[in-house]
């Protein structure tokens, strides 16, 4: 009797080991969405997706922890990191100033669900801004987020603001942008960054 019960505890604890290693499907589904919407958003912008994000697929077997450009934690399964820079894989000197062509805009609101992300790096991108004051804003939705790379963008004074509610943010890069004058003062954050003033 005794014997028995102790059999039936010994294998419940094998099926739930055995769900932990082999239940985690990979990501969830609102952050894999999440960068689906992105990806579309790119493709709405002209650029070549099914080239450039190209292992980002619509299928829901697909984990997305396993795609280009994306990092998670191991152990929850959730997207800590978003290599978004040169998206389109340019020349990336070449990319630099050279025109201003194919500048596009983002749609910030889209990272919202990425609850755990701390690194997000959208450097050269040609990025010109925000599609609005509020969609910029929800960038503050992002707890965790330490390190943002804005650097080679086309991004003015009207972003430092809203990124004073990054509260956890510890290293901000916005080289190669067009912003002037000096910084407000915030004390809130780290800023390594060399200023390209538009001219
Ligand atoms: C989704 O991915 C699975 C496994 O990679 C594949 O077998 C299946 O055909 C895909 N479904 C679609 C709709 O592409
Ligand atoms: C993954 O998440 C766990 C739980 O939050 C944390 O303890 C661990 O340090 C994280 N791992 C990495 C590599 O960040
Ligand atoms: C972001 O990407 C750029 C361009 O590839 C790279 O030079 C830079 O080091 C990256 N930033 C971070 C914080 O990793
Ligand atoms: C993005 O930046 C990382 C370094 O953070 C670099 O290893 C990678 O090659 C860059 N990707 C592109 C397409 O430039
Ligand atoms: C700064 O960028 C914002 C957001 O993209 C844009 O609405 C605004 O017109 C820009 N301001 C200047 C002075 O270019
Ligand atoms: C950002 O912080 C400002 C005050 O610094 C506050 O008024 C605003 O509501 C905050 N925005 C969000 C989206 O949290
Ligand atoms: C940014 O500057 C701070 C203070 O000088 C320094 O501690 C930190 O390591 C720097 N971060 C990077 C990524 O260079």
């Amino acid at each position: 009797m005794e014997l028995a019960i102790l059999a039936k505890c010994l294998l419940l604890g094998l099926v739930i080991l055995w769900i932990q290693i082999h239940g985690n499907k990979g990501c969830f589904e609102t952050e894999r969405l999440a960068l689906l919407d992105f990806k579309e958003f790119v493709g709405s912008n002209g650029l070549d997706v099914d080239y450039l994000l190209s292992s980002w697929v619509d299928n829901s077997t697909s984990d997305c922890c396993k795609w280009e450009r994306v990092k998670c934690n191991s152990t929850t399964g959730h997207v800590t990191d978003l290599s978004l820079n040169n998206t389109r894989q340019l020349d990336i000197e070449r990319v630099l100033f050279s025109d201003d062509e194919n500048v596009w805009f983002v749609k910030f609101s889209m990272f919202q669900q990425l609850k755990e992300l701390r690194g997000l790096n959208l450097s050269y991108n040609r990025i010109g801004g925000f599609i609005d004051d509020t969609d910029f804003e929800t960038l503050s939705e992002l707890k965790k987020l330490e390190v943002l790379d804005l650097s080679a963008n086309y991004f003015n004074n009207s972003i430092l603001s809203p990124l004073n509610n990054l509260t956890s943010l510890k290293t901000l890069i916005l080289r190669r942008n067009v912003m002037e004058g000096s910084f407000p003062s915030k004390g809130m954050f780290y800023l390594n960054s060399s200023l390209r003033t538009s001219n």
